[in-house]
């Protein structure tokens, strides 16, 4: 079939190389003229693994392309995903002045049937919102709406895009839906469900299945916290409890708190949603709230240790990516503890295996960038783990010890087997755990 996709940020770069290897000819579209050259020059502009092999094939082989020209992306298809930004508005609610904005192009442009689909996260209603832009210079049988959300995580975005759980697709036509049943087909023949459903149903299930797997987090991390007084182990209660077919054994791990570009906006915006219709949603207050707690644990961790005493004292920090495989540090808990520490006085050392970039940006040289994790941790007082990458996960500790002026460590991500770092001779504090 043939596709545009508007907006090459992560979801739409993602959609568009990934519909591409199914066969189909696909056109992205960008306003950013710079970031349509390097692509076609090959670059692909995020980090996601899997993706570059998949973008470079598919480009080589002439079924994805890069423009700038809207007009012409808009001739070639059939269907048009709209993966554009919705920023939370100074509010909390997501800003739709994007997807609004291409909409209104496309009232002026579209000369055939042709299929509108939401990809962007967009608050229940937006769907009428972008029919309403559509039909301002259209007639109403040439194009249909549908809401189609994208539940692909960072880091396993190619492998969630290629063999998604489901697919919800949200349409009141049977023409759309019949489009998008032929364009879906081949990424669930394994037989997962493709989902069809009203606009505003599917608008919601993105909001509340985000909702949901924050408010899990948040849970898990008050049952850790209170682990931590009642000196119960959390790693046993979490498998106790994931074993329950109801509850389930996946997204149970507390941590730092939720981060990203996902969780913590969607959260925000469907708390915004319920209550400009006068609703208090009052688990979604209780879950930012926890959220903002847990982000900065173990830098309270760490200035309990220390107190007065942590002016001067120089931190590692192992990880600053809000999770491992991805170079985004949007909402990440390591940005928020490189804060307290630096301003309680402290000096940070840093190791991230991608991320270190995007941090010097922000930070330039009050953090310390190293080149590997035993650098960073040379001469620190301490170490603070941030995010679960591999290479943090067996490192070698007589290595680590020598490093470390002392041996201390606050793992926020759970990494290690408590007795073993005993015996080891660390002070080794982690979450929902007591040694
Ligand atoms: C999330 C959802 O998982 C995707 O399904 C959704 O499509 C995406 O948002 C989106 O709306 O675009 P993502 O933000 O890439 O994906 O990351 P996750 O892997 O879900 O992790 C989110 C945060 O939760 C991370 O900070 C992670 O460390 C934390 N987390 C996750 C925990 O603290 N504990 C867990 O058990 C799982």
């Amino acid at each position: 079939m043939n596709i545009a996709v508007v907006g090459t940020g992560y979801v739409g770069l993602v959609t568009g190389t990934c519909f591409a290897e199914t066969g189909n000819e696909v056109i992205c579209v960008d306003i950013d003229a710079d970031k349509v050259e390097k692509m076609r020059q090959g670059e692909v502009p995020i980090y996601e693994p899997d993706l570059e092999v998949l973008f470079e094939r598919n480009q080589r082989q002439g079924r994805l392309s890069f423009t700038t020209d809207l007009k012409q992306a808009v001739d070639h298809a059939e269907i048009i995903f709209l993966a554009l930004p919705t920023p939370p508005g100074a509010d909390g609610s997501a800003d739709l002045r994007f997807i609004l904005g291409v909409a209104a192009e496309l009232s002026q442009m579209i000369t055939r049937y042709t299929v509108v689909v939401d990809k962007s996260t967009v608050p229940v209603g937006t769907g009428e919102q972008v029919h309403a832009a559509l039909a301002e210079h259209l007639s109403e049988d040439l194009f249909d709406v549908v809401s189609n959300p994208e539940f692909l995580r960072e880091g396993v975005a190619v492998d969630d895009f290629l063999k998604p759980d489901r697919v919800v697709i949200g349409t009141s036509s049977s023409r759309a839906e019949e489009s998008m049943r032929r364009l879906y087909e081949p990424f669930v023949r394994s037989g997962n469900p493709i989902i069809f459903m009203d606009v505003r149903s599917a608008e919601m299930t993105k909001y509340a299945a985000n909702s949901y797997l924050a408010t899990r987090i948040s849970f898990m991390n008050e049952i850790a916290n209170l682990c931590e007084i009642v000196g119960a182990d959390v790693d046993a209660v979490r498998k106790g409890m994931g074993s329950d077919s109801r509850i389930g054994k996946r997204f149970l791990f507390p941590g730092v708190g939720y981060g990203g570009s996902c969780f913590p906006k969607d959260v925000q915006a469907l708390a915004r949603t319920a209550g400009q219709h006068d609703y208090s949603f009052r688990i979604l207050d209780a879950v930012m709230n926890v959220n903002d707690y847990q982000r900065l644990r173990i830098a309270d961790k760490i200035e309990a240790y220390y107190g007065e005493d942590l002016k001067g004292k120089t931190v590692t920090l192992w990880g600053l990516a809000f999770k491992p495989n991805t170079d985004d540090i949007r909402e990440a808990p390591a940005l928020y503890t490189i804060d307290r520490l630096l301003a309680a006085g402290a000096q940070v050392r840093t190791f991230d295996p991608e991320a270190m970039d995007n941090v010097e940006a922000l930070y330039g040289d009050k953090v310390v960038f190293c080149e590997d994790q035993y650098e960073a941790a040379t001469g620190a007082d301490c170490l603070a783990i941030m995010t679960e990458w591999s290479v943090f996960r067996t490192p070698n500790f007589d290595k680590l010890k020598g490093a470390l002026s002392k041996p201390v460590i606050f793992d926020g991500r759970n990494l290690y087997d408590l007795r073993r770092m005993v015996e080891a001779g660390f002070y080794y504090d982690s979450i929902g755990r007591t040694t």
